[in-house]
């Protein structure tokens, strides 16, 4: 059962300055909507019961917009206006099920995660990149369902410019299961376009097991002097972990970058 999903959101957002020297780049809106409601309604529709948000002191923004039910309920109050009310509806609904946790020191998504080793209750959990918007497909929806099939971890992937490999964790596959699907052999943060093993790269959505805690705990810094999630997850496949790849069907949007982020809401806008 899937049914918690990790959302690390203490990142600087240095890729996206000047937008985000005083307001965090997940409520920057994209098509008029703050860019992570994108993310969690994609987990809503997937089943997910409880999202933890792991969030640094310099992010309390996020929470604020998150636990401001009160303000509505004053406005509401005054001015009975239904597109308001549909928005407290909305953030009394998204509060009762986030849980923030706090990450002070910008370490990386594999520290992002191990902060929330005690609150995850199963044996698999969804992990869910801010930055990484897929649309026209429930991309978390699908790896449930691939997940209850094999009963393994589950990462996305995407074919990516040869050139671009530098930027994304990269896979090397061990065999394809189908057109869709395939078993990980290796994966590697960040590899130089000499040696990377391929150009299928790491998207922003996992289904993990817990045993990535055990890794992420003795997990040493690697590039950019970063924790990553990639180097705990290799070790997990060293140990002979059984994790797929699973090639997405949706459109992906690169908000993380300046382009990306402006494309995303022309995009979004022609949905
Ligand atoms: C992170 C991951 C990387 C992955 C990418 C997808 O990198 O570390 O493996 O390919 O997300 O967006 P970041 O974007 O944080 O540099």
């Amino acid at each position: 059962m899937i049914k918690q999903a990790i959302i690390p959101l203490a990142g600087l957002g240095t890729r996206l300055l000047p937008l985000t020297s005083v307001f965090a780049k997940e409520l920057l809106p994209i098509n008029g909507k703050p860019g992570v409601e994108y993310i969690i309604d994609e987990c809503i529709q997937a089943g997910i019961k409880e999202i933890i948000f792991v969030i640094s002191r310099k992010k309390n923004i996020i929470k604020k917009y998150f636990n401001n039910d009160v303000f509505y309920k004053k406005i509401i109050k005054k001015k009975k206006d239904q597109r308001i009310i549909n928005e407290y509806n909305k953030i009394k609904k998204f509060k009762k099920m986030i849980k923030f946790v706090y990450q002070n020191k910008p370490l990386g998504t594999g520290d992002a995660v191990l902060k929330t080793k005690k609150y995850i209750k199963n044996n698999f959990f969804l992990m869910l990149l801010p930055d990484d918007l897929i649309i026209k497909k429930n991309c978390s929806k699908d790896m449930i369902a691939i997940f209850k099939k094999h009963k393994c971890s589950v990462m996305a992937s995407m074919k990516v410019d040869k050139k671009s490999v530098n930027r994304w964790g990269i896979f090397s596959k061990k065999k394809n299961i189908n057109k869709f699907n395939f078993l990980i052999k290796d994966v590697v943060e960040k590899p130089n376009i000499n040696n990377a093993p391929s150009n299928n790269a790491v998207i922003g959505r996992y289904i993990l097991t817990k045993n990535i805690f055990s890794k992420l705990k003795n997990q040493k810094k690697g590039k950019g002097g970063e924790i990553h999630i990639t180097d705990s997850i290799k070790k997990l496949l060293q140990d002979g972990h059984k994790i797929i790849g699973h090639n997405f069907r949706g459109k992906y949007l690169d908000c993380g970058t300046m382009d990306g982020y402006i494309k995303s809401s022309l995009d979004i806008s022609k949905l």
